[in-house]
């Protein structure tokens, strides 16, 4: 039988199958249901810092809109202590205290005070490590691209000096120069990355004509995107690598750690399979280390990546001709 241990952010994982960031982890039984289904950890769904602050403003407005100047302050000086965040951490504790695997935090906040002060009290909950869902769309065309990308590392360092934990970057896949800032953000802390966050595009509804939104499942052939970067990345990172997005089948996570993955994020998976896909997936991925004769993941990590192609500058060009050649 062969052996699934993967390390991940300095965690042991028993297999390279985390259930990723969603409706899946926010509660207790839901992260049970995960580990009782064989996954190697979990991520918890994000805690967004918007959440905290419509709770306020509904306590807030219950308070008859004008609260007492005293109640206002006491509101204000500690919003994270009594509010949203004290059900976040309580999901951590008792999600830690109920299963044996690693229970990742998601943390997603937009002023740079926040991101400290939440993540300093994920760390004291007991979660192995957090995950920062840091998502930010320029939409004011004076801010220069660099700057954009610098403060995503700016947040990685802010979190990285108030935890001891491992931190972790979800990325966006809309970067100029992934290499470059998948080494920018671990001299910046980020002890891994993960490719990538999958975003909600808005659409519009021509009856109503307004806007509409929907988040939608991802696609078999998606987990193609983390795959390329993944690939390009292995062994020029000191972050380790984790997928996210397209992860349906075995085919896909054993694809993803050919590339050089150290583990896998599966969340649409799940929704559309039941969480019996785990199990799948697992036994798949032994059925083909089997057949190929690989003891370990750590015996195949990283095969089919541009770093072990021996010809590194030409690992994504002959791709691509390749692609083309096979499609006439
Ligand atoms: C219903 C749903 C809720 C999600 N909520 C979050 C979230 O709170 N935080 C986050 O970082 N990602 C969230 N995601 C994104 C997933 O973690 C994942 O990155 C994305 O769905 C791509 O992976 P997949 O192809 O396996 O679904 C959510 C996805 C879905 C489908």
């Amino acid at each position: 039988m062969p052996a699934l241990e993967t390390c991940y952010l300095g965690l042991k994982l028993k297999n390279p199958l985390i259930v990723g960031s969603s409706g899946l982890t926010k509660t207790v039984e839901g992260v049970r249901r995960c580990a009782a289904a064989g996954a190697g950890a979990v991520v918890l769904k994000s805690l967004f810092e918007e959440e905290i602050r419509l709770e306020y403003q509904s306590i807030s407005e219950a308070l008859g809109g004008y609260p007492h100047p005293e109640a206002l302050d006491w509101l204000q000086t500690d919003l994270a202590a009594h509010y949203g965040a004290d059900s976040y951490l309580k999901l951590i504790e008792e999600s830690v205290a109920s299963v044996s695997i690693p229970v990742i935090a998601s943390l997603n906040c937009v002023t740079p005070e926040t991101w400290v002060k939440y993540a300093s009290r994920i760390e004291g909950a007991g979660a192995a490590a957090i995950e920062l869902n840091v998502y930010r769309l320029p939409l004011d065309p004076a801010v220069p691209s660099e700057q954009i990308e610098q403060s995503y590392i700016e947040t990685v360092k802010a979190v990285r000096a108030q935890v001891s934990i491992p931190v972790s970057l979800k990325m966006i896949p809309y970067l100029t120069n992934i290499p470059r800032f998948s080494v920018q953000a671990h001299e910046g802390g980020a002890r891994g990355l993960v490719l990538f966050n999958r975003f909600f595009h808005p659409d519009l509804d021509i009856v109503g004509l307004e806007p509409r939104g929907g988040l939608l499942l991802s696609r078999p052939e998606e987990y193609r995107l983390p795959l390329r970067w993944i690939g390009i990345l292995y062994g020029r990172t000191g972050c380790d690598l984790c997928a996210s997005t397209g992860v349906h089948e075995p085919g896909s996570v054993i694809r993803l750690l050919l590339a050089g993955a150290k583990a896998v994020q599966v969340t649409s998976a799940i929704y559309l399979y039941k969480h019996e896909v785990l199990g799948k997936m697992l036994h798949g991925l032994e059925e083909w280390m089997d057949e190929h004769g690989f003891e370990s993941i750590a015996s195949f990590r990283g095969k089919v990546s541009r770093f072990h192609s021996g010809r590194p500058e030409m690992f994504e060009r002959s791709q691509y001709i390749k692609a083309f050649v096979d499609a006439e």
